[in-house]
């Protein structure tokens, strides 16, 4: 789950299968999210310029999409994976739907690009809010994707502003996830970050959790 080839082989059959365009979501749609996510994109004073949303690991779900279309303060989505099939789908899924924001002023895009190399792609401390469903949870459950996770980890941490986010939405139990979370953080040497949970809610039996990170000040140095 950690291979480029799978996923596009997956994205590949999954669109093959459905010759009209239907998002793919993992665990669950934006609906079961959006109190999670939303609150995070009002601020008390106008930014000067969009928010700066990412969903990294974007896959073929509607939650970018839906972000752009729902946030009342002008926001700029970059829905983002390791997988062109994935993102090509989504380009012309989005030219052909044609969305229409809530602010005038936000804007989407589709992205190309290997989360293990964010800061290639965004400056360090510019991102307001990177969202999670499912993608570090693929590396951690692959042979050799546990050190990408931590690369990834490490990434977020780089281009996410000190007042800024890193939402991951899982099935792991927090027993197991807050310990990777903060070993992570700790052996890295980004010692201020905080780590928060709350549940999701239970679907088909399982129960799903929203994990928040929150960098401090010295991190993205
Ligand atoms: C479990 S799926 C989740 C997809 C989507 N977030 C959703 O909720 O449906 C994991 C996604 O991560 C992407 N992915 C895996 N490794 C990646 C990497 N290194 N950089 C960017 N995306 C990656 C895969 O292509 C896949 O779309």
């Amino acid at each position: 789950m950690d291979k480029k080839s799978a996923w596009d082989r997956f994205y590949s059959e999954t669109s093959s299968r459905n010759p009209n365009f239907k998002n793919f979501e993992w665990f669950f749609g934006f609906d079961a999210v959006r109190d999670f996510i939303m609150p995070l994109l009002q601020t008390a004073s106008l930014p000067p310029s969009p928010l700066q949303v990412l969903d990294m690991g974007c896959g073929t779900s509607a939650l970018g999409p839906c972000i752009y279309r729902d946030s009342v303060l002008p926001v700029r989505v970059t829905c983002a994976d390791i997988s062109p099939v994935a993102v090509q789908l989504m380009r012309e899924h989005l030219q052909a739907k044609s969305i229409k924001p809530l602010n005038v002023s936000s804007h989407i895009e589709f992205l190309e690009l290997d989360c293990t190399q964010l800061d290639q792609h965004f400056a360090a401390n510019s991102l307001d809010l990177i969202v999670d469903k499912g993608t570090i949870d693929a590396l951690l459950r692959s042979k050799e994707g546990t050190e990408k996770a931590a690369l990834v980890l490490k990434q977020c941490l780089r281009v996410l502003r000190s007042s800024g986010s890193l939402l991951q939405f899982s099935d792991e139990d927090p027993d197991a996830r807050l310990v990777w979370l903060e070993t992570a953080i700790g052996d890295q040497g980004l010692v201020a970050a905080d780590v928060g949970v709350q549940e999701v809610g239970v679907l088909r039996g399982v129960c799903y959790y929203c994990y928040e990170v929150t960098p401090q000040n010295d991190v993205n140095k």
